[in-house]
């Protein structure tokens, strides 16, 4: 038997009690410099350009409050200042908001800075989204963790991040979102090699990784699973992190490090309930507004009727 069988198939039955630690902590990525959305990236971080009246980041911290995470770990690099300021108290702002009547305002802006404890440190050059998790290594400790991707947005009711959470505490094995991918497109993903391994209450939406290919052509690529930028992980990753040498774009990439973890501990894909959106893409962004706009509960209807009154 592999090592990677051994370690998967090991795991603790769904079903039976859990005793696997707890994930408490989730590390934000926030350091990259956003060239895909230049210009409008030159001063301002890509993951607080606002989705219909939110900063990216705002839902990414909400989904870590909706699936049980206790502290966010951002790692943040230059030109980011305003993430920290968004997440801290606002006194004055608040003060405003009450002397004027807007208590409604005032609450809200409290409750951004009150959602749960937050940590930052510093990527100092963008060396790669694997080198900004190795960072956060001291703040996350021996414990397991998530990880989010601060400009990809799954919103719905089904928390993401709390679906692979429920994996790793049944299984004590990390565990990463994937979801079915254009064939046409796998030249832009992550593409897992992964072989069906159903257990209870997970079924048929659970895979145990064989390999992962960074961005292969549709004819190379081993299935049409893309990950998506949601993961639940053991710290032994950040041994297999320091062990990866930099690799496509000269960066280090944490699908390098996947692969490393996923021989050497086993890894899952898990074929997550939702659907993303990559919004630090210009039509990402675009397709995440609009269906967000339209589920808004105080214009969504108008701005479905405007919608419908435009000649496409
Ligand atoms: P992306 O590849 O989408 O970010 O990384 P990027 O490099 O900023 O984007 P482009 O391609 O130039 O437009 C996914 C996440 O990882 C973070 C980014 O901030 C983003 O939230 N990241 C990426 C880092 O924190 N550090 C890095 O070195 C690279």
């Amino acid at each position: 038997m592999t090592k990677i069988s051994s370690a998967v198939s090991n795991a603790a039955p769904a079903d039976r009690v859990n005793t696997h630690q707890k994930v408490r902590k989730a590390v934000l990525p926030a350091a990259g410099l956003g060239t895909r959305f230049l210009p409008a990236t030159k001063a301002q971080p890509k993951e607080m350009l606002a989705v219909v009246d939110k900063p990216q980041i705002q839902y990414v911290a909400e989904e870590c409050v909706a699936s049980g995470i206790e502290h966010i770990i951002i790692v943040t690099g230059k030109g980011k200042n305003s993430i920290e300021d968004h997440f801290d108290s606002a006194p004055a702002l608040e003060r405003f908001l009450e002397e004027k009547g807007k208590k409604d305002q005032a609450e809200m802006v409290r409750k951004i800075s009150n959602m749960l404890q937050f940590s930052y440190t510093r990527q100092k050059e963008p060396l790669g989204l694997g080198h900004a998790v190795l960072v956060a290594r001291d703040l996350v400790g021996d414990e397991p963790f998530a990880v989010l991707l601060g400009d990809v947005l799954i919103p719905g009711p089904n928390p993401a991040t709390k679906q692979l959470i429920n994996v790793y505490e049944s299984t004590g094995v990390g565990a990463i979102a994937v979801e079915e991918v254009p064939r046409d497109k796998t030249h832009l993903y992550g593409i897992v090699d992964g072989e069906p391994a159903p257990q209870a209450p997970f079924g048929e939406r659970l895979l145990r990784i064989r390999d992962l290919v960074e961005k292969p052509k549709p004819e190379n690529a081993p299935s049409n699973l893309g990950i998506t930028g949601r993961y639940v992980l053991p710290p032994a990753v950040f041994d297999c992190l320091a062990r990866t040498k930099p690799g496509a774009g000269n960066e280090i990439q944490l699908t390098d490090a996947l692969r490393i973890l996923a021989r050497e501990h086993g890894l899952w894909a898990y074929i997550y309930d939702g659907v993303s959106y990559d919004a630090g893409d210009k039509l990402g962004f675009l397709k995440a507004t609009v269906e967000l706009a339209l589920q808004n509960p105080e214009f969504g209807a108008a701005f479905r009727s405007y919608l419908k009154t435009l000649k496409l």
